[in-house]
């Protein structure tokens, strides 16, 4: 494992309307955070320095019932760490009350390369998507006001907060930001994929086919290495009308209806169901759909060019799909669903 230290500028990519954000890069303790060197440089949030005590604080956070109205469910409970932080094979997830949520609930992995974040990227950065569920009413249901007047009564998080940052108080702007340590973290770059491009071990001759087929048929237009997605939003032609407005109901603007997040290709054998509302049961069903059941929205909404350009409506064969497959399934990191720093500190 490799660390990228030296001092040097990022420029993250921006959005229209918003403010370029400039991450300066310091020296960072490897005993904290390490990243092999295929991945993208470590991001650094200037003002929420990460620090063993603020992650290990995060992640009593990320799993303490606490979090909710009536402490009986918490992040992880809609987060599971052996499905990739993703809900148990649930389509739609239920909050508190069982309340039944509407979108497949995404893995949690990688994102601190992300400024685009939630299905329809109504969020922008960890630390202030962190807050969300806990006041989203399909969620966690509560303010986080209540949730620290609940965390005061800890003796055990006076000591924690302290140990993070520094002195007791427990704010919900610490709140957000422990949360935020413990999620930039949870790096996910184990795979046999990456073991393999390291010279650790060597990729069966199908997984290779695998890459081939995934690069001819264009999903690495979208789903880039080595993160495994573009950071941007696609629609895919998943319908002739659309129901969800993904992007373009965050944003309003109609050219971006029905666009969604591409979601990463990491761990996706463990993630089941697939898409924004959890339509396909398996893979092999995430195939046929880009071998022929893409539907040419274009006149009526803005699917992406490039999508029908790179041919992924040519027949997939059924053994190119079995390849396709072998390959998604070296993607999946054992590191991440086991490690005991990412695993619920109250069981
Ligand atoms: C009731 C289930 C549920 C709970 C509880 C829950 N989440 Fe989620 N989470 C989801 C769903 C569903 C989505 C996708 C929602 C969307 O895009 O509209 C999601 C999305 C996310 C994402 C976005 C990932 C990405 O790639 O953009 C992050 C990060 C996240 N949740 C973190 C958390 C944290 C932190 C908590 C606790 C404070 C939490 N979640 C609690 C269901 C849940
Ligand atoms: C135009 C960009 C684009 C291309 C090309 C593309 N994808 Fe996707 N992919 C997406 C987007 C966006 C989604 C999410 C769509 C949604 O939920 O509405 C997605 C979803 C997926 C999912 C489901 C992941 C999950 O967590 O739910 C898989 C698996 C997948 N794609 C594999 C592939 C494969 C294999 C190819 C090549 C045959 C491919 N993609 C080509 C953008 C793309």
């Amino acid at each position: 494992m490799l660390v990228i230290g030296a001092m040097s500028l990022v420029l993250v990519s921006c959005k229209p309307d918003e403010p370029d954000i400039i991450i300066k890069k310091t020296n960072v303790d490897t005993s904290i955070i390490s990243v092999s060197s295929e991945m993208p440089p470590l991001i650094i949030f200037p003002d929420n320095k990460l620090s063993k005590a603020g992650i290990e604080l995060g992640r009593f956070l990320f799993y303490d019932k606490l979090l909710s109205e009536d402490n009986t469910m918490s992040c992880g409970s809609c987060h599971n760490q052996a499905m990739a932080f993703t809900d148990n094979n649930k389509k739609f997830s239920e909050g508190t009350q069982k309340k039944l949520g509407n979108r497949n609930a995404m893995p949690t992995f990688n994102l601190m390369w992300f400024d685009s974040l939630f299905w329809d990227s109504r969020a922008s950065r960890l630390n202030q998507l962190a807050l969300m569920p806990i006041k989203n009413p399909l969620e966690l249901n509560t303010t986080p006001e209540a949730v620290i007047a609940k965390l005061k009564l800890v003796p055990d998080y006076r000591m924690k907060f302290k140990n993070a940052f520094g002195d007791d108080s427990i704010t919900t702007q610490r709140l957000a930001f422990a949360l935020e340590q413990f999620l930039v973290s949870m790096v996910s770059d184990n795979s046999r994929f990456d073991k393999a491009k390291r010279g650790e071990i060597k990729s069966t001759l199908e997984e290779e086919r695998g890459f081939e087929v995934a690069s001819q048929k264009g999903c690495f237009n979208c789903h880039k290495t080595s993160l495994f997605t573009d950071n941007l939003s696609h629609n895919t032609g998943l319908d002739l009308s659309i129901t969800d407005k993904g992007l373009g109901g965050f944003t309003g603007k109609y050219n971006q209806e029905g666009k969604f997040k591409t979601p990463s290709l990491r761990n996706v054998a463990l993630t089941a169901p697939y898409m924004h509302d959890g339509r396909f049961e398996t893979l092999e069903k995430v195939i046929e759909f880009y071998d022929h059941e893409v539907i040419d929205n274009l006149g009526a909404r803005n699917i992406s060019f490039e999508f029908i350009e790179q041919g992924t409506r040519n027949r997939i064969s059924p053994s190119d799909t079995k390849a396709l497959i072998a390959f998604l399934h070296s993607l999946t990191d054992i590191n991440l669903v086991t490690n005991p720093k990412f695993s619920d500190p109250f069981k």
